[in-house]
């Protein structure tokens, strides 16, 4: 394992501490930015905490992170290694006392993901994976499912806080609930796209924020998973940082469920 993994597993271990911590004291504050985006004091203080740390042991390192530093230019000119942090994935969930919340943190040097952890301190299940060395969940190998059915298969989507954008989710959602065998809406992308790295999903849709996907996304790709999207990339944006309709699924059902999804869009 390289330093940069142990770094970062210990980073999120701590982290998720805190924010247990900060739910346990049940001192939590709760603010709304842009509107209706859900945030607390313990987001707050974990970004502080994660950001502070990378600082101090890698001085001259990127950070984009959600709640202090979400400056998407980043990761437009990544000269130097740069950290994509969500310092509480699924506020929430944690907000109304479910446990199935993530800090997620991702590594990027020469501009490829090079380290991604997710950890729940909840469910105490620590997910990771650095580039060409697979994935793990608990010092375990992970992989995707071998689902090769539409019709039985298990996907996952989310909804953006914007609730002007949800038209076009509406008929996606009915073509997924008659094609698929059902859906879920857990409260994580982090943690939606671990789940299918591990089996416990066949495919997942949505639109996110780099901070959102950046980590598990190389945990999906190193457990076997096809990692694209159901809409067309602009020229000029590199793919594995494109956050609009994003398509993670087994590779049997990748292609099936795009098909259906293109097939809504288009219609
Ligand atoms: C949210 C969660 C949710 C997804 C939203 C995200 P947050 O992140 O990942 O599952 O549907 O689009 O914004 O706000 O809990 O960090
Ligand atoms: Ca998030
Ligand atoms: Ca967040």
């Amino acid at each position: 394992m390289s330093d940069i993994l142990l770094f970062t597993q210990a980073l999120a271990r701590d982290a998720g501490k805190l924010i247990v911590d900060e739910r346990a004291a049940a001192a939590l504050t709760h603010e709304y930015k842009n509107g209706d985006e859900l945030v607390t004091n313990a987001d707050i203080k974990a970004d502080q905490f994660i950001c502070e740390a990378i600082a101090r042991q890698f001085p001259g390192h990127q950070i984009l992170s959600e709640e202090s530093s979400p400056d998407l230019g980043a990761v437009q000119k990544i000269t130097t290694p740069l950290w994509i942090i969500d310092p509480i994935d699924g506020t929430v969930n944690f907000a109304h006392g479910h446990n199935h919340s993530a800090i997620s943190i991702a590594y990027v040097e020469d501009a490829q993901t090079k380290v991604g952890v997710v950890y729940n301190p909840f469910s105490e299940e620590l997910f990771y994976a650095e580039s060409g060395k697979g994935a793990f969940l608990n010092s375990n190998p992970i992989s995707v499912s071998s689902e090769a059915e539409l019709r039985r298969s298990l996907i996952a989507t989310g909804f953006p806080y914007d609730k002007s954008t949800l038209a076009p989710m509406i008929p996606r959602l009915h073509a997924v609930l008659a094609n698929c065998a059902d859906i879920r809406r857990i409260g994580s992308a982090a943690l939606d796209i671990c789940f299918l790295a591990m089996g416990r999903l066949d495919g997942y849709y949505e639109s996110l924020s780099i901070w959102d996907f950046a980590a598990a996304r190389l945990i999906a790709i190193e457990a076997g998973a096809e990692c694209g999207h159901f809409s067309e990339v602009p020229p000029g944006i590199d793919p594995q940082f494109y956050d609009r309709d994003i398509l993670i699924a087994n590779p049997t059902i990748y292609p099936l469920l795009r098909a259906l999804l293109q097939e809504v869009d288009n219609a």
